[in-house]
């Protein structure tokens, strides 16, 4: 590609890192530069017009460019740009947003806590862990189990509970005490004559026996997207949450459900955990703006991208 001197195109070369991008190849090929979105559609700045069909990163899930969005984030800006929630600090819509979640939410939860991105969510959610599990007295119970090919994200606790080596090799990740079991892949991992519903038994005797080789009593968390997303849109094989659920519920694990890009309807019902008829003791979710969430016993994290004003 002809690259203008001090085009857009040269100083995005020159001045932007950027993420998931072949730095080299980058550099030789330059970015598509984005100008404007309205509903399914964005285009570029030769004028060029795409479907959006992934809806930005699965995060514009009522259209670019949607009036009410816009009026609405003009009003609270002329209001009140930002405020934090620190210190007992609070603002009207951060109270309502909370409230709303809280009664949406597919089983009892008690409070929303929100976060910047997804990735943060699920980092905040592991420390929320760790200090129930010393609030409890139980300082021994901090392992976290996800699966291969998982995505949580692209910090250091998130890179850790994903399953996917190119996020882990080079960064020595994933930190110590987190542990992968099966894909609920049935294409790619089921075996010769293996039914769906063996096939999810193997998972969840797969997991009993990773929990069983650890040490029950030092498994704290489960963390899953009820429909694995980045990892290849992965539809659990039937009867697989019921099987996964009765394993954690044995050994009083809980149960994390990464709602990322399965809440807010994207799998037909308002949450991933209503489609596959989980009962998650912590939802991380994101409109995809950001957010999270938590049960009495259980939480929630609202990840909105972006600060929440
Ligand atoms: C299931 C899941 N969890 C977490 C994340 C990370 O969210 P973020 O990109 O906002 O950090 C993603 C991103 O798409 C995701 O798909």
């Amino acid at each position: 590609m002809n690259i203008m001197p001090n085009s857009q195109e040269a100083r995005d070369i020159a001045y932007h890192m950027h993420a998931y991008t072949n730095a080299a190849r980058h550099a030789e090929i330059g970015p598509t530069v984005m100008t404007g979105g309205e509903g399914i559609y964005v285009k570029d700045n030769t004028g060029k017009r795409y479907i959006e069909a992934m809806a930005g990163l699965w995060s514009v899930a009522v259209g670019f460019s949607e009036q009410r969005l816009i009026d609405a984030a003009t009003r609270q800006m002329q209001a009140l740009p930002f405020y934090h929630n620190f210190t007992h600090k609070s603002h009207g819509p951060a109270i309502d947003l909370a409230e709303r979640l809280i009664n949406m939410a597919p089983v009892p939860m008690s409070k929303v806590h929100y976060t910047n991105s997804g990735s943060e969510a699920n980092d905040t959610i592991m420390k929320l862990i760790w200090y129930r599990s010393n609030a409890m007295g139980k300082p021994e119970k901090k392992k976290i189990i996800s699966r291969e090919r998982a995505y949580h994200g692209v910090t250091v606790g998130a890179a850790s509970l994903s399953g996917l080596p190119y996020m882990q090799q080079s960064f020595d990740l994933p930190i110590p005490g987190i542990f992968h079991t099966t894909c609920p892949h049935y294409w790619k991992e089921g075996r010769d004559g293996e039914s769906e519903e063996q096939f999810a038994t193997r998972c969840a005797q797969d997991l009993d026996n990773l929990i069983q080789a650890e040490g029950p009593e030092t498994v704290a968390a489960f963390y899953s997207e009820p429909l694995m997303g980045a990892g290849g849109v992965i539809i659990p094989p039937k009867t697989y949450w019921e099987k996964i659920q009765a394993v954690l519920d044995k050994y009083d694990i809980l149960l994390v459900a990464d709602e990322i890009i399965c809440g807010f309807g994207r799998t037909g019902k308002m949450f991933g955990s209503e489609t596959f008829g989980i009962r998650p003791d912590v939802m991380i979710m994101s409109p995809k703006q950001p957010c999270c969430h938590v049960r009495p016993k259980h939480r929630c994290a609202y990840n909105g991208r972006g600060k929440t004003t």
